[in-house]
C-alpha cells in the first residue's frame, strides 16, 4: 500500500513538472505504457495476500483513474497553451484578402468543337466517335488508296511497331466504320476528334490536331445538298453575311472534290495577310463520297450517293480568334488559354 502511494505522489509531482506535449507524451509512457509503473502495479495485484488484496486492488484501480484524467487535462491545457502561444507569435490578420479560387474553364478547342457540334446538331447530324489508332487499310486503302498511291503523300504518317497499324492522319477512316455499323440506313454523322501527322512543326502546322469530318449517305443526296449544308454552317460560325466559294479539287476518297473558302471582312486589319490579298480563306475539303469509298461501307453506288467533309477546327479557331501559332493549342501555356 505505501507502494501505491508513492507511485502517486511522484507520479502526479512529474505529471505537474511535465509542462509541454511532449514531456506529457513520455510521462504516459513511463506510467501507462506497457511496461509503465501503473500497469505494473495493477499486474502486482495477483500477489498481494488474499486479505489484502481488495483494498490494494481498489486503491490501484483508483490511482489508475486519478492519473489517466489528470493526465488527460494536462495535455488539453498543453495543447490550448501552444494554440495561443503560436495565434500570439503570429498573429493572424483575419482583415487580409483571402487567396481567390482560381476558376477553371474549358479549353479553347472544347469551346470551338462544341459550337460546331451544336450548328451540325441543328441540321440533324449525330457525333460518332471512332478510334485514333487505326490500320493502314481503313486510313488509306479502303478510302481509295492503295500502297503506293501517290496521294498517300499528302499525309505523312506515325506509323507503330505493330506493322499495318497507324495512328490516323485524318478522321476520314471513321466514314468505314460509320458506314460498316448503319448500312443499309441513311446517314448523317460528324466524326470529331484527334489526328496525327509526323510532320515538322511550324507555327502553322502540329503533330497532333482535332479534325471534324462529315458525312451524309442515302438515296437522293446531292452536291446541293452539300453546299447548302456547308453555307449553313459556314456562316452560323463566321457570321450570315459570309460568302462563300467551292473551288474544285482532289481528294481520292470524293469524286467531285471541292475546297470551300469564305470571303474574309474587308475591315479586318489582318484581312489582307490572313488571306494572302486574295480576300477568301479556305476552311475546309470536301466532295461527293466516292463510289468505291461507298461500296467499301457496304452502300450499292447505284442506289445511294453521299457527300462528305473533313475541317481543322484549330484552324477555324485561329481565324476566329486572330491566333497566330497554331502551338498553343496543346502547349499547356496558361498565359494563352486564360483568355478565353
Ligand atoms: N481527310 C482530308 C484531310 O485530312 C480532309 C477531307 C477532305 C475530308 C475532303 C473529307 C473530304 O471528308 O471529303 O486532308
Amino acid at each position: 500500500m505505501s507502494d501505491l502511494a508513492d507511485l502517486e505522489k511522484h507520479a502526479t509531482a512529474e505529471l505537474a513538472a511535465s509542462v509541454d506535449e511532449a514531456t506529457l507524451r513520455a510521462w504516459n509512457t513511463k506510467y501507462f505504457g506497457t511496461n509503465g509503473e501503473v500497469l505494473a502495479a495493477l499486474k502486482a495485484i495477483g500477489g498481494i495476500p488474499k486479505d489484502e488484496r481488495k483494498a490494494y486492488g481498489q486503491e490501484a484501480n483508483r490511482i489508475k483513474e486519478a492519473l489517466s484524467r489528470s493526465y488527460e487535462a494536462a495535455l488539453a491545457d498543453a495543447k490550448e497553451r501552444a494554440l495561443n502561444e503560436s495565434l500570439t507569435a503570429n498573429p493572424l490578420d483575419v482583415t487580409l484578402p483571402g487567396r481567390p479560387v482560381t476558376r477553371g474553364r474549358l479549353h479553347i478547342a472544347t469551346q470551338v468543337m462544341r459550337q460546331i457540334y451544336a450548328v451540325f446538331a441543328d441540321m440533324g447530324f449525330q457525333v460518332y466517335r471512332t478510334r485514333e489508332v487505326e490500320d493502314d487499310l481503313t486510313n488509306f486503302e479502303l478510302l481509295n488508296m492503295p500502297p503506293h498511291h501517290p496521294a498517300r503523300d499528302m499525309w505523312d504518317t506515325f506509323h507503330t511497331t505493330v506493322p499495318g497499324v497507324i495512328l490516323r492522319t485524318h478522321t476520314s477512316p471513321g466514314q468505314i466504320h460509320v458506314m460498316r455499323e448503319s448500312c443499309p440506313q441513311p446517314i448523317r454523322v460528324i466524326l470529331p476528334g484527334m489526328c496525327y501527322r509526323y510532320e515538322a512543326i511550324t507555327t502553322r502546322s502540329e503533330i497532333q490536331f482535332q479534325q471534324v469530318e462529315g458525312l451524309v449517305v442515302g438515296e437522293h443526296v446531292t452536291m446541293t445538298d452539300l453546299k447548302g449544308t456547308i453555307t449553313a454552317f459556314a456562316r452560323r460560325l463566321f457570321g450570315q453575311e459570309r460568302q462563300v466559294r467551292f473551288r474544285s479539287s482532289y481528294f481520292p476518297f470524293t469524286e467531285p472534290s471541292i475546297e470551300v473558302d469564305i470571303d474574309w471582312p474587308k475591315d479586318d486589319p489582318n484581312a489582307d495577310r490572313l488571306t494572302k490579298g486574295t480576300g477568301w480563306l479556305e476552311i475546309m475539303g470536301a466532295g461527293m463520297v466516292h463510289p468505291v469509298v461507298l461500296r467499301n461501307g457496304g452502300y450499292d453506288p447505284a442506289k445511294f450517293t453521299g457527300f462528305a467533309f473533313g475541317m481543322g477546327p484549330q484552324r477555324i479557331t485561329m481565324l476566329k480568334h486572330a491566333i497566330d501559332d497554331i502551338r498553343q493549342f496543346w502547349g499547356n501555356d496558361l498565359r494563352f488559354l486564360q483568355q478565353f
